[in-house]
């Protein structure tokens, strides 16, 4: 059964009405969903990200880590990716850790992904490189009492929201379906929970506001686990800090921005992270903020520039050009150099 089927079938029997969270999570990560079963990643595929850009991507992120383990672990640990796509950023982070190669020797690696086909082309990515101890896990849930380090790009995006938008009243967003025209539609209910209410005042001055539980409980696990067993978490995401000042979920298919209703199933729905959420959550439990700030920012203070021109000089004019656009996308702010990178780690 294709996915809107399944969501009529199965929810539209009961409900009138779905909350947006609802409908996105069916869309996205229940029974052959996108995050189940698609391939999302590429130039042929939905959207592009950062590691498939550039190899500079991975090769600053991995610096940047095994400068860490070597100031603040040096021993075993964990090396965690959380949505690791085609494996890109491992396999980039793998090759410049050869500078220490204790730092591989020491590590037990897991990457968290729900995504069949992507596990799939993660594993085929990773077995050349003959690292034997690498495991794989739907969710993040380790008994391990080792140090970790934990890095995600573009993971945070995927968990589904609620829309809340206030004209007289605060509103929240819902999904309906009009079975003699077989089409969803959205409308609109008057908010009156009293703790919701509350929850939204902080969102007052713009009154828009989206809300994810997921993304805030599962950053929290990760913040849980470290500041128990030490480790540091980076964060790399599309997002914002204060507020919002218009609803920014959206829809992409084959590169194209799309409406929700569109492509069921079969595209990719992301939003902008809540950052001062995930900074708030990080210190109440009790660990500090060492960076945020752009990508653009992070890249260059951590080397880029001096990567790309080893680069550019051992490279034919054209591979120069390619290198120097690639770098362009990675920190070009209108491009990716806007996104933002947050690390925590226990004090
Ligand atoms: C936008 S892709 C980013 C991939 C990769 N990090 C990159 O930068 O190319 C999101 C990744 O997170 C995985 N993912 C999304 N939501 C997830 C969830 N709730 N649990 C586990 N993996 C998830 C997807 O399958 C995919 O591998």
């Amino acid at each position: 059964m294709n996915v809107k089927d399944r969501i009529v079938n199965k929810l539209f029997k009961k409900n009138k009405y779905l909350r947006v969270d609802k409908f996105i999570n069916e869309c996205l990560h229940e029974k052959n969903s996108y995050y189940k079963i698609n391939n999302p990643i590429g130039k042929n595929h939905d959207f592009i990200t950062a590691p498939e850009i550039s190899q500079m991507f991975g090769e600053i992120i991995g610096l940047y880590i095994i400068d860490y383990w070597i100031k603040k672990i040096k021993s075993h640990f964990n090396l965690i990716e959380l949505g690791p796509g085609n494996g890109t950023l491992l396999k980039d982070i793998i090759r410049v850790s050869k500078i220490n190669p204790n730092f591989l020797n020491y590590s037990n690696i897991t990457l968290i992904d729900k995504n069949y086909n992507l596990i799939k082309i993660q594993k085929e990515a990773l077995n050349s490189l003959k690292i034997n101890k690498i495991k794989w896990a739907k969710e993040f849930s380790l008994s391990s009492t080792l140090p970790s380090i934990i890095y995600s790009n573009e993971f945070f995006d995927c968990f589904s929201i609620r829309q809340f938008y206030k004209k007289k009243h605060w509103l929240e967003k819902y999904v309906s379906y009009h079975s003699s025209e077989n089409r969803f539609s959205f409308i609109d209910k008057k908010i009156i929970n009293i703790k919701l209410l509350k929850k939204l005042e902080k969102f007052e001055r713009n009154g828009v506001a989206e809300i994810s539980k997921e993304r805030g409980e599962v950053f929290n696990k990760l913040c849980k686990h470290i500041s128990n067993n030490k480790g540091i978490i980076i964060t790399i995401d599309y997002g914002y800090d204060q507020s919002l000042n218009n609803f920014s979920l959206q829809s992409i298919f084959k590169h194209k921005k799309t409406h929700l209703f569109d492509n069921i199933g079969k595209q990719d729905i992301t939003s902008l992270v809540n950052f001062d959420e995930l900074k708030g959550i990080a210190k109440l439990n009790n660990l500090k903020i060492d960076i945020y700030c752009s990508q653009k920012d992070f890249l260059i203070s951590n080397g880029i520039n001096d990567r790309k021109k080893i680069l550019k000089k051992n490279s034919p004019l054209q591979k120069q050009k390619k290198i120097e656009e690639e770098y362009k996308r990675l920190i070009g702010e209108k491009q990716m150099g806007n996104f933002k990178v947050l690390v925590v780690s226990t004090k």
